[in-house]
């Protein structure tokens, strides 16, 4: 099987693709947002040391898994041990769940790309906060109203769902080719983002915001939370995703060095990012008159109503810019949505011998359809819970699971060996410690801790009982993760 399974074209195609898998949406509205609300400048201490012992042993794991197996999660893992497949598919039917409400904030972004030609979205704050709520979501008010489909929206996902499917059907190697555009092209564009932010009046003022430590939240467990939140969400651990990709390389290719590089890319892009956004909102307050902390709205309002708002306020072609910062979202988030989607396809196909000719667009169909509830008044709530449910628990079950397995069952030593002999960087007994101690137990806490949390007080101010769906989703997830692994295969 080994012999005739799919190839990236070269080491670089793949270096580009987990690059742009973990660079997306996460880099840009979540990394700033969650850097401010965390202490400014002393959150980059934890989100390093989150990197380091989570993020990179972590991705080193995955990659060592995807490589020494040949196979996508399930398989993958099952080889590693035979009782484990169900922890392959559980990965797979989170990251199936995330393509779908990811897609839907893709759409979003495809309707402002639309409307940034003719401004459409309006020209002030409030126009554009009218926008945003009231007409391109038509926010119903509560997660129990669902009210109508958003046809726009709509639409914007039935694109979103064509790109990935163009972006996959011919295979990895395209694939391999495509990732230098969708890398690429967003990297020029925050140079410019950035370069224009530095020179608007007001810059500095943002920046001193994004930058300036404040060391008395190191003690609280809250902002340690929120680092290995987001070094899990940005590198796309725990998803399914750096397994199938590595999957596709030779035997016997680098392992070490690879995840060094693409962890540095992807985190050395948040904090680039951060200084576009920051010295954009530090102008805003200054044309407003107010300060920094006043503009700054929470998650996905900085991508979709502050930012653009201070882009309309630029003296020259805010058109042109309002255009380039949502070409922007959609050029990082479409390499990211195709890395969600190929782990479901490869695992479906590597298990039963299906033909990814066929496999793959019944899942965008599937995908496209269960993300239809998204685009409705009520979807923009479901896209919260969901991706809380989703991001918060189901991740750090599987990236605690997979440290189990590995760690304990497998032999990290063992493993690390395999690594070593295949890597130009040689990694010691250090890893051992992260993978079997250090990111099980740092997982562990923070599962419990979230949901001690959860009970206590519910997610995000919702009714109580969305607090139960999301449960119930991950509890149905689990359950259908088992089913997939009972059922016979295909292949040998
Ligand atoms: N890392 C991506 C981002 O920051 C999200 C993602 C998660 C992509 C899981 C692939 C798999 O936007």
């Amino acid at each position: 099987m080994a012999e005739d399974r799919e190839r990236w074209g070269s080491r670089s195609s793949f270096i580009f693709a987990a690059v742009g898998a973990a660079i997306g949406l996460g880099n840009v509205w979540r990394f700033p947002y969650i850097t401010y609300q965390n202490g400014g400048g002393a959150f980059l201490i934890p989100y390093f040391i989150a990197l380091i012992t989570a993020g990179i042993p972590l991705m080193i794991l995955e990659y060592a898994v995807g490589l020494k197996t040949q196979g996508a999660p399930p398989v993958a893992l099952k080889k590693i041990w035979k009782k484990a497949e169900w922890i392959g598919w559980f990965a797979i039917l989170i990251v199936f769940v995330l393509a779908t409400y990811y897609a839907t904030i893709m759409s979003w972004a495809v309707n402002y790309f639309y409307h940034s030609f003719t401004l459409a979205w309006g020209r002030t704050g409030p126009e554009i906060n009218n926008f945003y709520n009231n007409i391109l979501l038509g926010k119903s008010g509560s997660p129990g109203i669902l009210g109508g489909i958003q046809w726009p929206v709509l639409a914007g996902l039935a694109i979103t769902w064509i790109l990935i499917y163009l972006a996959l059907f011919k295979g990895v190697k395209t694939l391999g080719k495509i990732v230098y555009f969708t890398v690429g092209i967003p990297w020029l564009i925050l140079i410019i983002m950035v370069i224009r932010g530095l020179t608007l009046p007001g810059a500095i003022d943002g920046l001193n915001f994004y930058l300036t430590p404040d060391f008395s939240v190191l003690l609280n467990p809250r902002v340690w939370l929120a680092a290995y939140g987001q070094i899990f969400f940005t590198l796309s651990l725990a998803m399914g995703t750096l397994i199938v990709y590595a999957s596709y390389l030779p035997k016997d290719s680098d392992i070490t060095a690879n995840a060094f590089i693409t962890s540095l890319a992807n985190c050395g892009t948040s904090f680039f990012a951060g200084f576009a956004v920051f010295s954009t909102l530090g102008y805003l307050a200054q044309s407003m008159g107010v300060t920094v902390p006043e503009v700054t709205t929470s998650g996905l309002g900085l991508a979709f109503v502050t930012y653009p708002t201070a882009i309309n306020l630029l003296p020259v072609a805010s058109q042109l810019f309002g255009a380039l910062f949502f070409l922007l979202l959609l050029t990082l988030g479409i390499d990211s949505a195709f890395s969600q989607v190929e782990p479901v396809v490869g695992s479906i196909a590597d298990k039963w011998g299906f033909n990814k000719k066929w496999v793959l667009p019944s899942v965008c169909i599937f995908g496209f359809i269960v993300g239809i509830p998204f685009t409705t008044r009520g979807g923009f709530y479901w896209v919260d819970i969901v991706d809380h449910f989703i991001a918060t628990y189901g991740l750090t079950l599987v990236g605690f699971l997979e440290c189990i397995v590995i760690g304990y069952v497998f032999g990290a030593s063992e493993i690390r060996g395999y690594i070593n002999s295949v890597s130009d960087v040689r990694i010691g007994p250090w890893w051992d410690v992260f993978i079997k101690f250090i990111t099980p137990i740092v997982l562990g806490v923070s599962f419990v801790m979230q949901l001690t949390k959860l009970i206590q007080r519910g997610y995000g101010g919702y009714p109580i009982w969305t607090a139960f769906t999301g449960i119930g989703l991950l509890i149905i997830l689990l359950i259908l993760s088992f089913v997939f692994s009972k059922r016979k295969g295909g292949n040998p």
